[in-house]
């Protein structure tokens, strides 16, 4: 098959824990095995094949859906999109002369549908639930991905309800109802809008969309990977730097970089994966720093990086080993770390980043510091959202 084929080589469903297989022609969830849980992740049947050229690659679409073969698709599906992902890797000169670094850049997803790199994951989220025969997507949300359900489900025809923690800024709430989605607002924090949702999900026939609870976010969230491997001329970086709440985006990487060294298209060389997290909620720097397998849940989880407050990731396991395999580590950051690090890519870069993506830099300059990072490596700062809904 040509390499650029629309044809999806989807193969299977397995389990991220237990290796359970799974359908992935009917509406999947988690892992059923009451011992596990864990998340699912999609399988391609993947060989070695020829690199597309770059005349083949020029007739691609520059969005979350390049590389169509490596997507959850059927010859019929109707793809969800707003022209998600083909977002610009900047080369972040002023940045690195501020640190001493030699090769600093950042995979800006601010200018994505909806303002963050959420919208990479609803694409494919709804776009399978709608071919799965769903009809309301249900999801907890810290901010961003609510929006971006709900521009998704709006334009695939789909009802949309997000529970969101009622002090989330109040750009994300008008967001979501300008969507046309139901808004419920929920005092505490988003596990404890998972809770509500989780409840009610089966009463009301929601297809729950909250994160990693269905195998599919991941597989849009994993496109940063291919785009930075092509950005990169197929050389990934020494570094990636990215700000973990639930993790969807730093697992979806690691799950891209595998599947095109299956198909040929890199080598194994891979960047180590630091976590940045703020101090007010670091459960999984927490579980590095103590070797464990699994997070324990933060209490009294705050700060102002609102995609960042999530007190127990669902895909702790999954988080905590890529960390682990690619020699990488987490690290905490203060809120004021966070707010200079937002600082700095505006005033330096151009680019009014989320707070998240603030924490990203702030989290960078301690790896520095500590000698974890050295200012010859290439590094990549992923810049998960825009600034602007946080005003
Ligand atoms: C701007 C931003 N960055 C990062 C995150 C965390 O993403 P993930 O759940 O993939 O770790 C979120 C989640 O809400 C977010 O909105
Ligand atoms: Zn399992």
């Amino acid at each position: 098959m040509c390499p650029t084929s629309n044809t999806s080589l989807l193969e299977i469903l397995t389990c991220t824990v237990c290796g359970e297989p799974y359908d992935p022609q009917s509406v999947q969830t988690i892992c059923q095995k009451p011992d596990c849980a864990g998340p699912l992740a999609a399988r391609y049947a993947l060989e070695p094949r020829p690199r597309p050229s770059a005349a083949e690659l020029s007739k691609l679409p520059v969005n979350a859906w390049r590389f169509k073969q490596l997507m959850p698709l059927t010859p019929k599906t109707n793809i969800i999109t707003l022209g998600e992902g083909g977002t610009p890797l900047l080369q972040a000169n002023r940045l690195a002369a501020k640190a001493g670094l030699a090769s600093i850049w950042i995979k800006d997803e601010s200018g994505n549908p909806t303002g963050s790199f959420k919208a990479r994951g609803m694409t494919t989220a709804v776009t399978r639930a709608l071919e799965l025969g769903a009809e309301t997507i249900a999801l907890p949300t810290a901010g961003n991905a609510g929006g971006a359900a709900a521009a998704y489900a709006a334009r695939a025809g789909l009802g949309c309800v997000v529970v969101m923690p009622q002090d989330t800024p109040t750009m994300f709430k008008r967001e979501v109802r300008a969507f046309g989605a139901t808004l419920i607002e929920h005092d505490g924090l988003i596990d404890d809008c998972g809770k509500i949702v989780a409840r009610q999900k089966e009463e009301k026939q929601w297809f729950d969309v909250s994160t990693l609870k269905e195998p599919y976010r991941v597989e849009g969230k994993k496109t940063m990977g291919f785009e930075m491997a092509e950005q990169l001329g197929w050389k990934l970086p020494d570094v990636v730097i990215y700000p973990t709440g639930g993790g969807t985006g730093l697992v979806g990487m690691w799950k891209a970089w595998a599947e095109m060294e299956a198909l040929g298209w890199i080598g194994p060389e891979r960047p180590r994966m630091i976590a940045v997290q703020p101090q007010g909620c670091a459960p999984v720097v927490r579980a590095i720093e103590q070797n464990a397998d699994r997070c324990e849940k933060v209490d009294n989880a705050t700060t102002h990086a609102s995609g960042l407050r999530v007190p127990c990731p669902f895909a702790d396991r999954w988080i905590l080993s890529v960390i682990r395999k690619s020699n990488g580590t987490a690290v905490a950051v203060t809120e004021d770390e966070i707010r200079a690090g937002v600082s700095d890519l505006a005033t330096l870069e151009g680019i009014f980043a989320a707070p998240e993506g603030g924490a990203v830099w702030a989290g960078a300059r301690r790896l520095l510091e500590a000698g974890l990072m050295q200012p010859s490596e290439t590094i990549v700062l992923i810049n998960t959202g825009s600034g602007y809904k946080y005003v």
